[in-house]
């Protein structure tokens, strides 16, 4: 047998060898040929734009500067500034081995036109839409000179602490390979040719960083190979199916090994296994934190980190610092150089670089295509999608006649609307929800309440950022007028309107890289604000605006409507006015799971069952799985969020009881909108494996619709359900469906499920 297989590969491998080469592959040969080591290693060097400001600055003294006239740069990230980008590519061309640069940037929800925050994106259940967003987004950075994005982020989360949960698109795998895959799409197109319009897309973060211990950020992650495949790889296999060019490694360790030194991940996983051709690059000095990780000096490191498959170094100087040597001491082969080199050179080639290496800097483009009226209106539309309706006890839709009392510190707050990582949109302002409801009704505005009780923490949650990067920044003065006073005014304002809208939750700070919580409920002082509203007797409605999920239990209880706009973008304030008076009829529906509270954390909806379970709602019970302080059962679930109309389900049934192993059955349901709006309803389809060789999850999403329904309306939900949806990963981890029994469930969200049973033969 082994023999066979030898001689199976000395004929695969000569083959390839007499196999005529591609054109790219000709043009790389000859490029490579004419390259000195220096310059090979040189394209493996990315790093950030901030360095050269301007474009008078690109000097000799700049040090990034000096890497560029030597031709020791692969790339630049960081810059949106396209006379800059324009100027670098001149001096490029001009040095070393002529090579054009790429130039990367975190374009993550939007560019210059922001959409909502991704997690935001990802309630809308939409594909066609998330893919409209990422595709305008790729239009206008490229547009800019920008040809490949950092995005999209696909890491699953299960724990609201973790501050990037706002990047990706929350806890489920299925959903989030679906959603990886609109990205890609949205960005890169469908076909493998780049035009001007289609950049390269950065699959991140390579992997599992979503599941850092504790929720705490750049934490050690700690999973086994099993419930990694299961339960977060998905929407990383996703992307690579939809064809994404690159990945970027996390900055996490996973069995003992930090990633961006992780050879199964990066060349066993990714490439063996899944078939990905493109490039790797580490995260933003990945390399040189292995040093920290406890692996070795940065020569070693960064020669570990090669040799496991990491083909470009962020900002770590660990390859052009230390290959030459390493390759010296044997530790590395020029072969090793030699493939990432190629594969970033691969990029360059599809991107057309090659044969115009200006192709994305065109100003005439810029002005067409950037920030215009129809990429605003698309914001808006978009965001319409993305909020959720967690409480509605028929205050909303709000009568364009009522006086309303817009109060809290997020009312004008415009970064707030903007969200995190929009570094890309140059500063412009959102819509504040101050002005989108102002421009509707009449409204008064109070800001209400100051962010936290604590003012340090105020001071460094409002400025953190501006105290890492701006050296001799002046905080600003905090606290300066008291929280009694604020709430005074907030209550006078409230008394004399009809109605008030409390804009409360997460400055874009509170969430995001390196912003975890330990204490997801809404700041002490704002929870101050909605109790002094509430002794009002005045209708309250919550606009919360976070990158979170966060556990709400005080004001579920006391608000009369809860709407969650999350981040929403440039028109955020246009968007939630067009929902909270009625234009809009809300449909989104959570794709994380809400707590009750922090001490759930991590909680999910796909979890196992154990030994001794204990019903979600079910009180305190001794030697069952539970706490003796809460419930099981979250606040809202995954998948839960309401309409201004009601949704009925009909019965769930399958065109057969029983499926053989390769065929299909279909699950049906009738879904009728029996209120008196027209509406959207996501319906969701799970499985669950009753018997398998491994323990399987509770619920698994393999399914979900969006239907439009005018009222009175029905529509029949057909899902097709083969093996595929019915495998998992086993113990061995072989992606098997085993026979037996499953239940087939659907619902309106991952609790309210009606099952029927389906047996696999
Ligand atoms: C983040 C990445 C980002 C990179 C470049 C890192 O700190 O983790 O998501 O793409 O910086 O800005």
């Amino acid at each position: 047998m082994k023999k066979n297989l030898t001689l199976l590969f000395v004929l695969v491998a000569a083959f390839a060898a007499c196999a005529p080469k591609s054109e790219m592959d000709r043009f790389i040969d000859e490029i490579m040929g004419r390259m000195t080591l220096e310059q090979k290693i040189g394209q493996l060097n990315l790093r950030s734009a901030p360095g050269f400001i301007s474009a008078e600055r690109v000097t000799e003294e700049d040090e990034n500067a000096k890497l560029l006239r030597r031709g020791l740069l692969g790339g630049i990230y960081g810059s949106g500034n396209p006379e800059l980008l324009r100027k670098c590519q001149e001096i490029a061309l001009e040095s070393g081995a002529g090579i054009p640069l790429i130039f990367g940037m975190d374009v993550i929800h939007g560019h210059e036109t922001v959409f909502p925050v991704p997690l935001a994106l990802s309630t809308s259940w939409n594909m066609d839409l998330i893919e409209r967003s990422a595709r305008i987004a790729a239009t206008e950075a490229a547009a800019t000179g920008i040809n490949w994005v950092f995005s999209p982020m696909v890491d699953i989360c299960r724990d609201a602490r973790w501050g990037r949960i706002v990047e990706g698109g929350g806890e489920d795998p299925y959903l989030g390979g679906e959603i990886a895959k609109a990205m890609v799409y949205g960005y890169q197109g469908r076909d493998a040719e780049f035009d001007t319009d289609e950049v390269l897309a950065c699959v991140k973060h390579f992997a599992l960083y979503g599941g850092a211990e504790a929720g705490r950020d750049y934490n050690s992650v700690f999973l086994s190979r099993q419930e990694a495949l299961n339960g977060y790889m998905a929407p990383y296999k996703a992307a690579t199916e939809a064809g994404a060019a690159s990945y970027m490694s996390s900055f996490n360790e996973f069995e003992g090994i930090p990633a961006s030194m992780n050879r199964y991940l990066m060349q066993e996983l990714l490439r063996d296994s899944w078939g990905f051709k493109g490039f790797i690059v580490s995260d933003a000095t990945a390399i040189a934190e292995e040093v920290n990780h406890g692996i070795g000096d940065l020569q070693e490191v960064s020669a570990r980190s090669l040799k496991a498959g990491l083909d470009m170094d962020m900002n770590s100087d660990g390859y052009t610092g230390t290959l030459e040597q390493s390759l010296k001491e044997g530790r590395i082969s020029e072969a090793d150089i030699n493939r990432a080199c190629r594969r970033i050179l691969e990029a360059k080639y599809k991107l057309g670089l090659f044969e115009d290496p200006f192709r994305y800097l065109d100003a005439e483009r810029y002005a067409a295509k950037v920030y215009t009226e129809e990429n605003r209106a698309a914001a808006r539309e978009i965001a319409h999608e993305c909020q959720v309706l967690l409480k509605n006890n028929g205050v909303l839709p709000l009568s364009k006649d009522a006086r309303i009392a817009v109060v809290g510190p997020l009312a004008q707050d415009a970064m707030a609307m903007t969200g995190t990582w929009a570094m890309s949109s140059h500063g412009r302002e959102s819509v504040t929800l101050w002005q989108g409801i102002s421009e509707v009704a009449s409204a008064s505005y109070a800001e209400g309440s100051w962010l936290f009780d604590d003012a340090h923490l105020e001071e460094n949650v409002r400025y953190g950022l501006y105290k890492a990067f701006v050296p001799g920044f002046q905080v600003p003065p905090i606290h300066s007028v008291s929280q009694q006073s604020l709430i005074a005014d907030a209550v006078a304002k409230a008394r004399k309107a009809d109605v008030v809208v409390a804009c409360v939750g997460e400055v874009p700070n509170m969430n995001g890289e390196g912003s975890s919580r330990t204490d997801i409920s809404l700041p002490d002082a704002q929870r101050e604000l909605l109790k002094a509203l509430k002794a009002t007797g005045k209708p309250r409605v919550m606009v919360l605006v976070t990158g979170r999920p966060l556990s709400l239990v005080e004001e579920e209880a006391s608000m009369d409507a809860i709407l969650n706009v999350w981040s929403p973008g440039s028109e955020g304030g246009h968007a939630v006015a067009d929902v909270l008076f009625g234009d809009v009829n809300p449909s989104a529906k959570l794709t994380t799971t809400f707590p009750r509270s922090v001490g759930q954390l991590p909680l999910y909806y796909n979890h196992k069952n154990t030994g001794r379970p204990h019903p979600d709602d079910a009180d305190y019970k001794k030697f069952v799985s539970c706490h003796i302080d809460e419930i099981n059962g979250p606040l809202y679930p995954f998948g839960y969020g309401l309409s201004y109309t009601t949704f009925e389900y009909g019965p769930v049934t399958l065109s057969a009881a029983e499926m053989p192993l390769d065929g299909s059955v279909t699950a049906s349901v009738t879904v009728t909108n029996t209120g008196t709006r027209a509406g959207d309803e996501i319906i969701q389809l799970y499985i669950h494996d009753i018997y398998a060789t491994s323990t399987c999850p509770v619920k698994e999403l393999k399914g979900f619709r969006k239907v439009h329904l005018e009222p009175g309306a029905s529509a029949r939900v057909e899902f097709e359900l083969t093996k595929e949806e019915l495998s998992y990963y086993n113990h061995d981890l072989q992606w098997v469906c085993e026979p037996g029994g499953f239940e087939i469930m659907v619902g309106p969200n991952s609790r309210d499920t009606e099952s029927v049973t389906l047996t696999v033969i």
